[in-house]
């Protein structure tokens, strides 16, 4: 068995081609962290293959592992290298479609460390706090944070974007990071003692903190897992915590529109990964990889919109609900069959529609849930409605899937989350629905009963609602193709 300490994700690399080139499989092999020593590639008697045999052993790797492994190479985890190498062995050698076999006990392990380091990338984002020091004259922002993972690399770029017009210094125990408002240059870690005590941003953080938290919204225990005592240390604001959850409720929605500036978007994802024209297919892609809001962490997928580029009616739900979750498709559960037969009655063909949704990720909270029907006893994933903050996170999406929509003539907001998206917080399915109005999304939009809605009305009002959301699908097709 030959072992060889692995540097970096570059060095991995180097090292697994040529293991490939020279047919070692993951059972000869053993490949661990170098612990900061210099690569012993040399020590471990592989043969580096020459140009010409690489381009004779040239083999074709599916790029959602490189790009997953790009991402597990960043885990804490000591087993990471042979995990990839075992993987990567497997497609070349098994199953070239091995990550798609969700039950794969090498893929249920990568796919659970992946959110493990998107769960510390999103927690990093929301809790790095910069402290400001003024040195000859110049004025710096410097944080540290302690992440779970080494995920610097993958972060600094959204700081980067973030805090374009300063120079800031973000300290980590593993490296460290600088912005001088042009590049990034990379430097040691700093364990915590040597953090710098400065804190005269601490003021204006206690403000912002004060202005964005909502107490209304609290709840201490989902509060603590958000934000792990770990983190508490270095956030001024948890000393106003006590203050504020005694405070007064305020409005979520206007706080948040008063400090877009500071919240993360998919906007964010898209402009640093996209350059125009977009194309329905490349986002689709990237959002897969979306973290702008925490849903993502516990949701099983994106889920993305679908039709064809051609369409003429557009549909907008809320978020995908259980099944859609699972199955990576919206509209597939109860309310995508309500759906259906109302589409049908109204003659509108969805399969020519565009459907898709305001927040792409599913929001639940666990609850235990006696026998229902064929549903044993236990744990049931129940529907929450997102949040303004989600909702504002996830919109680009949606805004980015209009722009590529070329022949949309008709938006159909389905339920009030996606009216409200759409026309404003506080708009009513009530008062808007049954005639055409126009919003900054479309010039004509329709508002109707969300199907899920229907389904939970009193039998005293549900077929009314329903007959109302078929005449409403009707009011789409009759305007688009009378
Ligand atoms: N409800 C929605 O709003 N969207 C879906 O995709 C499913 C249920």
């Amino acid at each position: 068995m030959q072992t060889i300490s692995i540097t970096d994700y570059a060095h991995w690399r180097e090292i697994v081609r040529g293991l490939i080139h020279s047919e070692i499989s993951p059972q000869h092999v053993q490949l661990l962290e170098a612990n900061g020593q210099q690569s012993l590639f040399g020590d471990a008697d592989l043969p580096s293959p020459t140009a010409a045999q690489t381009r004779s052993t040239t083999f074709r790797v599916p790029p959602k592992f490189l790009s997953l492994a790009e991402t597990i190479a960043c885990h804490r985890s000591g087993s990471r290298w042979n995990l990839l190498y075992r993987t990567l062995w497997r497609i070349l050698h098994e199953h070239r479609s091995l990550l798609e076999i969700e039950t794969d006990d090498d893929v249920l392990q990568l796919t659970k460390m992946e959110k493990q380091i998107r769960r510390d990338a999103h927690k990093m984002k929301a809790f790095v706090r910069f402290r400001r020091v003024e040195q000859g004259g110049e004025e710096f922002f410097i944080a540290w944070h302690q992440p779970d993972h080494r995920i610097l690399r993958r972060v600094a770029p959204f700081f980067s974007r973030r805090f374009k017009g300063m120079n800031w210094t973000i300290l980590t125990p593993d490296e460290s990071v600088s912005w001088d408002q042009t590049s990034l240059t990379w430097g040691q870690g700093v364990p915590r003692h040597e953090a710098p005590a400065f804190d005269q941003l601490e003021d204006l953080w206690r403000t912002y903190y004060a202005n964005i938290f909502n107490p209304a919204r609290v709840k201490v225990k989902m509060m603590k897992s958000e934000m792990p005592v770990r983190f508490w240390k270095t956030l001024p604001e948890a000393e106003i915590i006590a203050a504020l959850l005694a405070d007064a409720p305020r409005r979520v929605d206007e706080m948040v529109e008063k400090h877009e500036g500071f919240a993360e978007t998919a906007a964010d994802l898209i402009t640093a990964r996209l350059t125009p024209p977009l194309t329905l297919s490349a986002l689709r892609e990237l959002a897969r990889e979306c973290t702008a809001c925490s849903l993502h962490c516990d949701a099983t997928q994106t889920v993305f919109g679908i039709g064809p580029e051609q369409a003429r009616i557009v549909l907008l739900g809320e978020q995908p609900g259980d099944q859609e979750d699972l199955a990576g498709k919206s509209f597939v559960g109860p309310a995508g069959e309500l759906l259906q037969e109302a589409a049908e009655a109204a003659g509108l063909r969805l399969s020519e529609c565009y459907v898709t949704n305001v927040v792409k990720h599913f929001k639940f909270k666990l609850t235990e849930a006696p026998a229902l029907g064929r549903q044993p006893r236990g744990k049931r994933r129940l529907h929450q409605k997102p949040d303004a903050r989600e909702i504002r996170a996830c919109r680009p999406w949606f805004e980015a899937e209009l722009s590529c929509l070329p022949e949309a003539q008709v938006l159909i907001c389905l339920g009030a989350t996606a009216l409200n998206a759409v026309a404003g917080p506080g708009t009513r399915i009530h008062d808007r629905r049954g005639r055409i109005f126009s919003t900054r999304h479309s010039q004509q939009t329709i508002a109707t009963w969300h199907p899920a809605a229907i389904l939970r009305s009193p039998d005293t009002i549900r077929d009314t609602k329903r007959q109302q959301l078929i005449d409403d699908l009707k009011l789409a097709v009759d305007t688009v193709f009378a």
